[in-house]
């Protein structure tokens, strides 16, 4: 008895940790790994493709990239996809998140002239995956709408939802069949706050407070709409899962006092309540708490009602419910406190009133606003459970920044500690489908270019081939796939990977 308590006692000192529980992802448990179209792929006007809000974006504001690389040719994957799925094949993973460009299927934006050279790209890709069974889980929509389109006002529009939905149909008619994965839209949040709120991401409309809330609306329609059409024509044939990426970070209150407490509680329904009360409460609607505050200071401001728009009972009933599942995208924390400061009004800033600072001890990444602070996703996973009552989770992004470097051992670390914080929410009952690494290579971090590399993979930017090269958490990840728990000391002898899936069903080199 003495000898094992010495040996637990041993263990938890030399690796920090008081809990020496083996836990294990059950063979189910997918694991994955993610990219986006416009940040991969490059061939921005290959092949009949036009331009997104993207293209006109950073064309139009080279300044702010502080690496000047944009999403031109960025790991031209558009050209490299085989070499793609041969990374996710060497990690042995069992699916691939990507995204589909709009502008390359529907290059008016509308569905008048329908690019047969983009749909094929996405069909050598998907078929390509499948040949090594690694399933592909398709974005509809992830950040870049068709420039004709922002033109007419682009999602501040009510007329985007139509038009994402006559989208949508062109996908599921061509690729459901192949296809058991969706998620319709990637954040929202980011759509709308970042990029009608503010001006540092496309389409840069600086309308926040108004611009952004009428975004949020159509967004999440668009997205109901995308969702109620698969249930309808396609669901019954190809039984596929349909879900909505959101950002669903963490936030914690600075301290206990009430009015700090109380701001969290306020920012928490701003960030997470906003996207999923209306699918996932009883009530359905944004938040009564958002509303709320919303109104009272859009009156005090002189507007005749709320700056949030109102859903109707119609558009509350085709929200609700309109997703079998979450797709979460966490990465980190913030603290909340009370502002004392005087955001313009009116804007979001203004409406929320809070104050967001890092603890100075979490660790801090490549990029200013992520930071490693892995009990966030329990608390954030025990959360949605409370809240919105153990919705299916499914993790479609969760990753970490660096400088270019190969032995990046912070990534390995922050990849170990998220997913063990995984498994506690699993055992405390989150009901959790499976896990999608960001990212599967370096690609163009919107307005940061490739100054923050997110990638399992490396990228040589500055190579014509754009060559790829597995880094150090490439290794970790796989070892943990294969293994199926977190073996926090485990080293690999060296960089080299090899191919784990060969072939349809057959796995090798274990
Ligand atoms: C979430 C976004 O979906 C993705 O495009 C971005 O690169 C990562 N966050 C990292 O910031």
């Amino acid at each position: 008895m003495l000898y094992v308590i010495l040996i637990v006692f041993s263990i938890s000192g030399i690796h920090g940790y008081t809990d020496t529980k083996v836990r294990r992802f059950k063979d189910d448990f997918l694991f994955g790994a993610a990219t986006a179209a416009y940040q991969v792929e490059g061939g921005w006007d290959a092949d009949g493709k036009t331009e997104s809000i993207w293209d006109r974006f950073l064309h139009s504001h080279p300044e702010l990239i502080p690496d000047g690389r944009n999403g031109d040719v960025a790991a031209d994957s558009y050209h490299k996809y085989q070499r793609d799925v041969e990374m996710l094949r060497e990690l042995g993973v069992d699916h691939y998140r990507f995204s589909i460009s709009w502008n390359r299927i529907l290059p008016t934006g509308f569905t008048n002239n329908i690019n047969e050279k983009g749909l094929e790209y996405y069909d050598n890709l998907i078929d390509e995956l499948l040949k090594y069974d690694i399933q592909p889980m398709v974005t509809l929509y992830h950040f870049d709408l068709p420039q004709t389109i922002q033109d007419l006002g682009g999602w501040a529009n009510p007329l985007s939802i139509q038009l994402f939905e006559e989208y949508s149909r062109i996908i599921f008619e061509r690729f459901g069949s192949k296809v058991k994965y969706w998620i319709t839209i990637n954040q929202p949040n980011s759509i709308c706050v970042e990029g009608y709120g503010g001006k540092r991401a496309a389409p840069g409309i600086g309308s926040s407070g108004i611009g952004d809330y009428l975004c949020i609306k159509n967004v999440m329609m668009a997205h109901a709409k995308a969702y109620r059409l698969y249930q309808k024509d396609y669901k019954p044939k190809y039984k596929g899962s349909v879900g909505i990426s959101l950002a669903l970070n963490w936030a914690d209150s600075v301290n206990n006092n009430t009015e700090n407490v109380e701001a969290t509680d306020l920012y928490r329904e701003f960030t997470i309540g906003m996207y999923m009360n209306p699918i996932w409460s009883n009530e359905g609607d944004f938040p009564p708490s958002v509303k709320k505050r919303v109104l009272e200071r859009s009156l005090e401001q002189g507007f005749t009602k709320s700056r949030l728009p109102e859903l109707n009972a119609e558009e509350i009933t085709l929200l609700k419910g309109s997703a079998d599942f979450v797709g979460v995208n966490h990465y980190t924390t913030v603290l909340i406190s009370k502002s004392e400061k005087q955001y313009p009004s009116p804007s979001i800033e203004d409406d929320m009133g809070v104050e967001i600072t890092f603890r100075t001890e979490w660790k801090t990444s490549q990029s200013f606003w992520l930071k490693s602070v892995p009990y966030g996703l329990y608390k954030m996973s025990i959360h949605i459970n409370k809240v919105y009552d153990y919705p299916p989770v499914f993790i479609t992004e969760h990753g970490w920044s660096t400088k270019k470097v190969l032995k990046d051992s912070s990534r390995a670390k922050n990849m170990r500690e998220y997913l063990h914080a995984l498994l506690l929410a699993i055992e405390d009952g989150t009901d959790v489908m499976g896990y999608t690494a960001w990212s599967l290579m370096d690609n163009v971090e919107w307005t940061a270019g490739t100054s923050e590399r997110f990638g399992l993979y490396q990228v040589d930017f500055d190579s014509k081939e754009k060559t790829r090269t597995a880094r150090l958490s490439a290794l970790v990840y796989k070892r943990i796939i294969e293994q199926r728990i977190i073996e926090h000391d485990w080293k690999p002898k060296n960089l080299n990977i090899s191919i784990t899936r060969s072939k349809k069903n057959v796995r090798v080199d274990l």
